[in-house]
């Protein structure tokens, strides 16, 4: 079966990364894989493309979860039932009448998306009926009640990720229930609901501009909330709705900081999740990094999870009485890079990324991090690492040594050469458990 896969995704011209993350993938727990959410109007176009794609995925071992609207569609069966759209002060009310079709429309549209999948050979299973989204009546607003409208208060998320572990794509309309009584609920709310409490590695928008659009109509390739975001709101790149939208994602994303978001069209999403760099919008938390010049006042016991974590291995004692010349971390420690000094010259003794968040962009964040701070910097490798194909390209010397890889930029031939024997001969600090 990966033959057939491979062949499609070379086709999208896709295989050559498809390997690194399907590893990633399925190194992270089911329900961390990805949270997707599609509008309404999307899988009233595209339902068979997105079909598609999450058929494959399943086949992949995979299961994202997905959350579904579908305004547009009730709007249409209400047009043809005769029943007016009811709205006091512009705000839309949802009547008991309203609800009864709106849960009927919805519930239809799950249905048509899991027998799309099935139909093409994935699994995947219609949530709805399991009321596993618990809400409360919304309050009134501006002291008009708007109905059976609710607000979000719980996901039974042990049930989900049992659907996920047994191999199925939970599909859920966003729909919630209080004792029995089913509410409306906003999809993007319910998503982003998924998404603060179980901090998947991608939350998948699939939308119909196919990305977060400057005020051209031309599509962001990437925004960086901490560094970028600033910025574009400065300059007036992203305007009006778009703004309000990546606001709401910037909200998000200080909830699950390792979570990057995909905004693409129904078309890209496997290219938005095989390739590090998609055709839609990837945003990312960003780069808050911290530099110390010690491990004084830093959590080292994360530290020390963090690097036996993502090296798999475990760390020697007495490694934080050691001298450094630097720390770089995030402010929640899903990345580190612990730069050490020899003979003058810096050298990365340590760089890693914590699982969930391996793949998502961050060690390059911190790399141009540590490329403005250290001008010059030397570093090793083991010979076995993936990693090193990066490396080579972010280097501009390297030497094989006693089973390492040694890389540098801006050292001079001499000052490595006389670093080489040296660093390679450095004592593992990270030992086989
Ligand atoms: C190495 C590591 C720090 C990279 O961080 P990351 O956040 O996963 O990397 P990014 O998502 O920013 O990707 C950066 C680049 O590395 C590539 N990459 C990431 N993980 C990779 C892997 N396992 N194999 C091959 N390439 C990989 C990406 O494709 C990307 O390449 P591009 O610039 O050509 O697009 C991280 O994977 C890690 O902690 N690994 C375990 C510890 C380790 O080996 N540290 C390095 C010791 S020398």
């Amino acid at each position: 079966m990966k033959e057939t896969m491979m062949k499609i995704l070379k086709s999208f011209g896709l295989d050559k990364e498809l390997d690194l993350y399907l590893q990633l993938f399925h190194k992270t727990p089911a329900t961390k894989f990805a949270v997707v959410k599609i509008s309404g109007n999307t899988l009233e176009e595209k339902l068979l493309v997105v079909a598609e794609d999450l058929a494959f995925l399943s086949k992949l071992g995979l299961t994202p979860i997905v959350v579904h609207g579908g305004g547009k569609q009730i709007d249409k069966q209400l047009e043809k039932n005769g029943l007016a759209i009811k709205k006091v002060s512009g705000l839309r009310i949802t009547d008991k009448e309203t609800m009864k079709i709106a849960y009927k429309v919805m519930n239809n549209i799950t249905n048509k998306l899991v027998k799309a999948i099935t139909n093409e050979g994935g699994h995947a299973i219609n949530a709805n009926g399991l009321e596993l989204i618990e809400v409360e009546k919304k309050p009134p607003v501006k002291g008009i009640d708007l109905g059976f409208v609710g607000d979000l208060t719980k996901i039974k998320t042990d049930k989900i990720t049992e659907l996920c572990q047994s191999g199925y794509i939970p599909i859920l309309a966003s729909i919630g229930h209080k004792e029995d009584v089913a509410y409306n609920l906003n999809a993007d709310t319910l998503a982003s609901g998924f998404v603060k409490r179980l901090k998947p590695k991608k939350f998948i928008l699939i939308t119909e501009t196919g990305g977060v659009l400057d005020k051209n109509e031309q599509i962001i390739s990437t925004i960086d909330i901490s560094t970028d975001l600033p910025e574009l709101i400065k300059q007036n790149v992203i305007t009006e709705g778009m703004l309000l939208k990546v606001k709401e994602i910037e909200t998000l994303l200080e909830k699950a900081p390792t979570t990057v978001v995909e905004v693409c069209s129904a078309e890209n999403l496997l290219q938005e999740l095989f390739t590090v760099k998609g055709s839609g919008t990837f945003i990312r938390y960003g780069g808050n990094f911290i530099i110390r010049k010690s491990f004084k006042g830093l959590n080292t016991t994360k530290i020390k999870k963090l690097l036996e974590e993502s090296f798999g291995k475990e760390l020697v004692p007495g490694y934080f009485y050691k001298a450094v010349d630097s720390v770089i971390t995030d402010k929640d420690y899903s990345g580190i890079m612990i730069v050490k000094k020899i003979n003058g010259v810096p050298y990365l003794d340590k760089f890693a990324i914590t699982k969930s968040a391996q793949g998502n962009g961050l060690g390059k964040a911190m790399w141009t991090f540590v490329k403005n701070h250290y001008p010059t910097l030397i570093w090793r490798s083991s010979i076995t690492n993936p990693i090193n194909n990066w490396y080579f390209k972010n280097c501009d010397g390297i030497q094989k040594s006693n089973g390492w890889i040694i890389f540098w930029y801006n050292v001079s031939r001499t000052k490595a050469t006389a670093l080489i024997p040296i660093i390679s001969k450095i004592p593992k600090t990270l030992v086989k458990k």
